[in-house]
């Protein structure tokens, strides 16, 4: 068989390109899966196993308020009330919920990647007769938020089990406003007598690493919490 140059051109280009995709997942690399880890390496960092829907119940625990004091976090994320606040890797909604009343002109959007997460959040949201969260579905690596939108971005327990999180960064950093904050809630990784497993534990270094790798600047951390750092950065706004 025969190919004319125009032929083999377009061949070539198109085996170039699947190899530019694959180069693409190169900050990323694999080990022996540790308990509770998928294997994958980010930044020295192997990423944790995602928490099921199964665990609704567990988030959704009683003696959080006691644990974890989230209302502590609302106070501390010194909301204004017409600000648009994505909740990623929402789960349940349980901290939607407690933001929404802080943004009665503004909105809650929740953003998670399993459907059944955001069908508990409708039906808690029919419930509770709220109507500033709205539900969104992201991808792995795409929360798909449109471009410059959203105040302030929070994850809580959610980054560290993020499959990509470098694509998920870089659409964070999309989706903010310039100036808009990304707020972490993570378990303390420096902190031993914080008993929870390794993998769902991040220290304020490993976090700072890859918020400055997608470009976002660090402003602070504010450790109030009994066993999670509060750690806040910004999306740079060349204006000011
Ligand atoms: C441990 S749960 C925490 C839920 C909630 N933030 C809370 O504290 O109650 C983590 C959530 O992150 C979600 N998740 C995992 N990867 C995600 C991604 N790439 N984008 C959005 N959500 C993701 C999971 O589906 C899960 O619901």
């Amino acid at each position: 068989m025969r190919f004319s140059p125009c032929v083999i051109f377009v061949l070539l280009a198109g085996i170039f390109a699947a190899m530019s995709v694959a180069a693409d997942d190169s900050h990323y690399s694999e080990k022996e899966p540790s308990r509770d880890g998928t294997g994958k390496v980010y930044m020295g960092r192997e990423i944790s196993q995602v928490v099921s829907q199964h665990a609704i119940g567990w988030l959704e625990r009683r003696d959080r308020e006691g644990e974890e004091k989230p209302s502590l976090v609302i106070e501390q994320l010194e909301l204004k009330a017409d600000d648009v606040v994505a909740d990623i890797g929402a789960g349940s909604g349980y901290f939607s919920f407690l933001i929404a009343p802080s943004v009665p002109e503004g909105k809650v959007v929740s953003v998670d990647i399993q459907q059944e997460m955001l069908d508990f959040i409708e039906s808690k949201k029919k419930l509770k007769k709220v109507a500033n969260i709205e539900t969104h579905l992201g991808t792995i690596e795409d929360t798909r938020l449109p471009e410059n939108t959203v105040d302030l971005a929070i994850m809580v327990d959610a980054y560290h089990e993020f499959s990509h999180p470098k694509e998920m960064a870089q659409s964070l950093v999309k989706g903010l406003k310039p100036g808009g904050r990304i707020v972490f809630l993570e378990y303390r990784g420096e902190d031993p007598s914080v008993s929870i497993k390794p993998l769902h534990k991040m220290t304020v270094k490993q976090v700072t690493l890859e918020m400055e790798a997608v470009g976002l600047e660090f402003v602070e951390v504010r450790d109030f919490l009994p066993i999670q750092h509060f750690l806040v950065f910004r999306k740079p706004n060349p204006k000011s």
